[in-house]
């Protein structure tokens, strides 16, 4: 028999709904919810039934299912329920690992050829910001070679913090200073408003990497994909499922990058790890 754990003092949610609901989400979006998360959960549940106006959460469950039509109550939902923690030169290294060996790599074998790269996901947008920023201040190939930058994320509400373009100093406190100073203003409250060049060379969108239909269109089309802290929230199975999504994204020969703890090889052997100088990256193999 499986134990479900304990709710929190006053959230009254039966353990059964609760469940239900984590079936539900983690279907949509790949998203595993442990026990550990179980007060967050329930805030973000509550505030979204309070918004809606529904009785309880069964009845919050049935309308989302019968009475959205446009997904519009998912959409809320979705963005309540992501985890959104990013900043810039998050991991430093796999952006070295960019500037210095895949880029050249990749326009070499390439010559002449636009290159794309991809953040999947890119959050409030200091991942394909930061890509952006490393191969401008490090790549001098950059003169040649037309790059195209696509920050995509599940959630719209971090889109479109993303598309404004508008940090805290803890946001850019990994920046060194003079790149901050060349390619950010002073925005208000000690903020920084990213530069106009650098905010027009990254498009955003919105992508589910779990829905097939929504990853169809990227089928075959990155040189390079930033892939970094999503799949811990995964299980082995949306990993596995995701793996074979972002091979498909891939062009042959293209690279995928994960977060330091996400190693693919043990759910998928579709990819070749290739050992950078500082950094591990995954290859799609050329077939
Ligand atoms: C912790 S952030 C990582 C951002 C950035 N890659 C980094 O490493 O700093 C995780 C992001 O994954 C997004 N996300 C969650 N499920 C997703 C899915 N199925 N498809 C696309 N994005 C998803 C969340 O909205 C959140 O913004």
């Amino acid at each position: 028999m499986t134990h479900l754990p304990a709710a929190p003092p006053g959230s009254g949610f039966a353990e059964e709904d609760v469940a239900r609901f984590q079936d539900f989400f983690y279907r949509r979006t790949g998203i595993q919810f442990g026990a550990a998360k179980r007060y967050f959960i329930d805030r973000r549940l509550m505030e979204r039934i309070q918004a809606t106006g529904a009785p309880d959460l069964r009845a919050y469950m049935m309308a989302l299912r019968h009475d959205d039509p446009e997904g519009a109550e998912l959409q809320h939902l979705i963005n309540a329920m992501t985890v959104n923690e990013t900043y810039f030169y998050r991991e430093e290294y796999q952006l070295r690992a960019l500037s210095h060996e895949l880029m050249p790599a990749l326009a070499a074998r390439r010559p002449g050829q636009r290159l794309r790269i991809w953040s999947l996901p890119c959050s409030t947008g200091e991942e394909p910001y930061s890509i952006a920023l490393h191969l401008i201040e490090n790549w001098p190939g950059l003169e040649e070679v037309e790059v195209e930058i696509t920050g995509s994320d599940i959630d719209t509400r971090v889109l479109a913090q993303a598309r404004r373009g508008v940090y805290d100093a803890r946001s850019v406190q990994n920046l060194p200073g003079p790149v901050l100073q060349r390619h950010f203003e002073p925005a208000d409250d000690g903020r920084w408003r990213i530069g106009a060049g650098l905010r027009e060379a990254v498009s955003f969108g919105t992508v589910n990497l779990s829905d097939p239909g929504s990853m169809r269109p990227h089928r075959g089309r990155y040189d390079v994909i930033f892939c970094r802290n999503l799949l811990i929230y995964f299980d082995d199975a949306s990993r596995r499922e995701a793996a074979e999504a972002l091979y498909d994204s891939l062009r042959p020969g293209g690279f995928l990058c994960l977060g330091h703890s996400e190693s693919m090889s043990r759910m998928s052997s579709l990819f070749t790890v290739r050992k950078c100088a500082d950094a591990m990256v995954h290859q799609r193999p050329d077939r």
